[in-house]
């Protein structure tokens, strides 16, 4: 019950816009460093270099979400693809995740469009792969629809399907014919019981059985997790199924269970780690918080350090 109250009011503050042009301005504090890696390409790349030296690939966000004017659409696409030069430069093992809405998609299609093209002109060209994160359930249709019209032109793009949601298994099912590069997630927005299953225990079932059914569907699938059931059922799901390990990883973010992330590495599972950098950290640090209560205590204990 106190779990989900916690829950619910970080999810409520992730969205808040005041606190999140606050956080603009005042840099990465109350321990939002240790999820968030950097403020500027340059000072993520030293990150992502450390992480390929234990053997972990990367893939990168540059935050932002729930922009509103063309102008700041343009400068993150910008930024993306200065990132993906920067990783062909730097030979770096890191992959590209973003976000539509950070890219005008509360604009217009038009203009959300017409980035995702310049970003997968340039990320092709250096062999960069791109992944659209899933947002709110408000934006996941159009998502999925942007998602299959990139397809047709670019190879270089993946999307997220989220556990929780009750048409996830429907869309795997409406995608395969993409043969696409899925994503698995359980979901981390606040949803209502009409789209998403209330209980952990049904999103947890439902989240095994749709990594079953895309690996088993024999297309690319990225389990991005810290739940040791669920990556107990996926190793066992590839040792029965014989699925190759060049058709899947796992995934965890920068900041949570290195040592898990280690030991995956270790035992011959590409792992990538999901590394977020820039200065719009707000929502993006409010949403780690409402996962874990253990993460609030590690911001408190941060606070009271300092
Ligand atoms: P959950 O939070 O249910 O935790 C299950 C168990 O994992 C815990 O009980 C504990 O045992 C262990 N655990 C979790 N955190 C731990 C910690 N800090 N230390 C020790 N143990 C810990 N969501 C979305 O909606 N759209 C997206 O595009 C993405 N993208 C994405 C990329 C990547 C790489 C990851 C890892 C996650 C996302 N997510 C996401 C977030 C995802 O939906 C989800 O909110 C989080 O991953 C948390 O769910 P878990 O599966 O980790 O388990």
């Amino acid at each position: 019950m106190m779990e989900m109250m916690m829950r619910n009011f970080f999810l409520f503050l992730s969205k808040n816009r005041m606190l999140t042009k606050m956080s603009k301005k005042y840099g990465r504090r109350f321990g939002a460093a240790r999820f968030v890696a950097g403020e500027t390409i340059d000072e993520v790349v030293q990150v992502i270099k450390n992480l390929n030296e234990s053997n972990l690939s990367v893939t990168i966000d540059h935050l932002g979400e729930f922009i509103s004017s063309g102008e700041e659409a343009n400068e993150m696409t910008l930024q993306v693809i200065k990132a993906i030069k920067a990783i062909r430069h730097k030979q770096l093992d890191s992959q590209i995740s973003v976000k539509l809405t950070s890219l005008g998609m509360d604009i217009s299609n038009e203009i959300v469009m017409r980035n995702m093209q310049r970003i997968l002109r340039v990320a092709e060209e250096n062999d960069v792969f791109v992944t659209i994160d899933m947002e709110d359930y408000a934006h996941c249709q159009r998502t999925l629809d942007l998602f299959k019209q990139l397809k047709k032109e670019f190879h270089h793009v993946g999307t997220v399907i989220q556990a929780y949601l009750y048409r996830s298994e429907k869309d795997i099912e409406d995608l395969r014919k993409y043969s696409p590069h899925l994503r698995l997630v359980k979901g981390a927005y606040k949803e209502s019981k009409e789209v998403a299953y209330p209980m952990k225990k049904d999103v947890d079932e439902n989240f095994k059985k749709i990594i079953k059914m895309h690996l088993i569907n024999g297309n690319y699938t990225a389990i991005a997790t810290h739940d040791d059931q669920i990556i107990e059922y996926t190793k066992q799901i590839i040792r029965e199924h014989k699925i190759p390990t060049d058709q899947c990883e796992f995934q965890m973010l920068y900041g949570i269970r290195p040592e898990k992330q280690m030991e995956l590495a270790k035992q011959g599972y590409k792992m990538r780690v999901y590394v977020p950098y820039g200065g719009d950290w707000y929502g993006y640090f409010m949403r780690r918080l409402a996962e874990r209560p253990a993460n609030v205590l590690f911001v408190l204990k941060g606070m009271m350090r300092k």
